[in-house]
């Protein structure tokens, strides 16, 4: 019996790979004019990592992870994101005394969640996120909404849309958070198991509990825009300021918290606006993060990211019809008529690539017709063809496939000729 893809995994096959690497590219020189440099860190980390950077409450933790014990008895984890990575390397090596700062980073791979699958949703889907950790300046803030939104415009996306909350600072969040008890302890039976855990570790996540969506308690809970100090409300001015300067519209949603703990301060989300995106519209998410270094043992530094999928990014382009510029060019194919014509081919073909052509021949010893259609099928520019007559003469016909027009040229010249034309 043949063996299936895991679900909530695909294949990105050729044809659709080509996207994702445009993407990509746009990604890292976009990533290079606002100097984020990639890291790459392991698919896998430490189980405890992601206990204590994600959160031990967090649905991620409790429920979506891939959690494994290698051969040694370690206690390893397929990473669900790549913030408390990138935390843990920042820590690691130190890059807090670096030259250059504050540290700003960028990375592009696979991430793991045991979910359920549905549209624009998989288990092992891929992240391009950025975090700039060591400044707590709320300009980094608005710098790194802004690269995320210049993506996707940069891409051709018009209906994004941002959304934008302050979840503010340590004192405001405590406040909030005692409110929140006080709030739902009375009648706190009347929520879900997941939710009573919740009271004392995390009531926030009471809010955007999916099963007790609705309850009165949380349409008239304590909100957090009413416990913000002063110092929180002035960060969120300036970062919603930088906005305003930049021209970057923003919705603001006091009840946005995001599903990870480590956020604080500025917390945002960019959803899709194109009619017939599936149920899920949210892109990207990302936020502040102060205090995540200290979590994971570091000194103190301040952090700001995001992260977004490239899965959920082509369904928007799909959802707006938009087709990327993808150039697939092959400049030559080269038709060879007998095994010493062959050994033409196979030399010629050798040096164009070493010049930079995109070049293909026939290796299924088709007949000229058959190359012919094969040079048509993959929409080569230029056709070269070489039989015996031409290997006694020392040139060949170059056919341009466009014109139709054809032109001798001896084999010296027949990579220049293909350059040129
Ligand atoms: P997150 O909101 O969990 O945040 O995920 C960020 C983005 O990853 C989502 O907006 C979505 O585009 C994508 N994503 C998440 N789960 C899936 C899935 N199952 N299938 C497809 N796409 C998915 C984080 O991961 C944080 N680390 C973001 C961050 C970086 N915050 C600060 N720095």
């Amino acid at each position: 019996m043949a063996i299936n893809i895991p679900r909530g995994t695909q294949d990105i096959l050729p044809g659709v790979s080509e996207h994702w690497q445009y993407i990509e590219q746009t990604a890292a020189e976009l990533c290079r004019q606002y100097q984020y440099k990639e890291i790459r860190t392991p698919v896998f980390e430490h189980t405890e990592l992601f206990e204590r950077g994600v959160g031990d409450t967090t649905d991620i933790v409790q429920k979506e992870m891939y959690t494994f014990k290698d051969r040694g008895d370690r206690n390893l984890t397929l990473r669900p994101e790549g913030t408390a990575s990138v935390v843990r390397s920042y820590v690691q090596h130190k890059m807090h005394g670096q030259a250059v700062q504050p540290v700003k980073l960028f990375y592009t791979g696979p991430m793991f969640r045991y979910e359920r699958p549905q549209a624009g949703r998989f288990r092992q889907f891929v992240q391009f996120g950025v975090e700039a950790i060591g400044s707590d300046d709320p300009a980094i803030d608005a710098e790194v909404i802004s690269l995320a939104m210049e993506l996707y415009s940069r891409l051709g996306l018009k209906k994004v849309k941002l959304v934008l909350n302050s979840l503010g600072d340590t004192e405001s969040r405590i406040a909030h958070k005692n409110a929140l008890i006080e709030h739902f302890s009375p009648r706190i039976e009347e929520f879900c198991s997941d939710c009573q855990v919740r009271l004392d570790k995390n009531p926030l996540r009471i809010l955007d509990c999916k099963k007790d969506r609705g309850h009165e308690l949380i349409e008239n809970a304590p909100s957090l825009k009413d416990y913000l100090n002063e110092e929180s409300q002035s960060y969120f001015e300036k970062v919603k300021r930088y906005l305003d300067v930049m021209g970057i519209e923003y919705e603001l949603d006091p009840n946005l918290v995001r599903g990870l703990d480590y956020y604080n301060h500025t917390a945002f989300e960019i959803m899709s606006d194109a009619e017939g995106f599936g149920a899920i519209t949210t892109l990207c998410g990302g936020g502040r993060y102060n205090g995540l270094t200290e979590e994971i043992g570091g000194p103190s530094a301040p952090g700001i990211g995001f992260a977004l999928s490239i899965e959920r990014l082509m369904a928007a382009l799909e959802a707006e019809n938009v087709t990327l510029p993808i150039k697939t060019r092959v400049d030559c194919y080269f038709v060879a008529m007998g095994e010493a014509a062959k050994e033409k081919t196979v030399s010629l073909a050798f040096e164009a690539r070493k010049k930079g052509l995109s070049v293909e021949l026939d290796y299924l010893n088709r007949k000229m017709k058959g190359q012919f259609k094969a040079a048509d099928r993959i929409k080569a520019s230029n056709v070269v063809i070489i039989g015996e007559d031409e290997l006694t003469a020392g040139k060949a016909a170059v056919k341009n496939m466009e014109s139709g027009s054809q032109k001798d040229v001896m084999f010296e010249e027949i990579i220049q000729y293909i350059e040129k034309a």
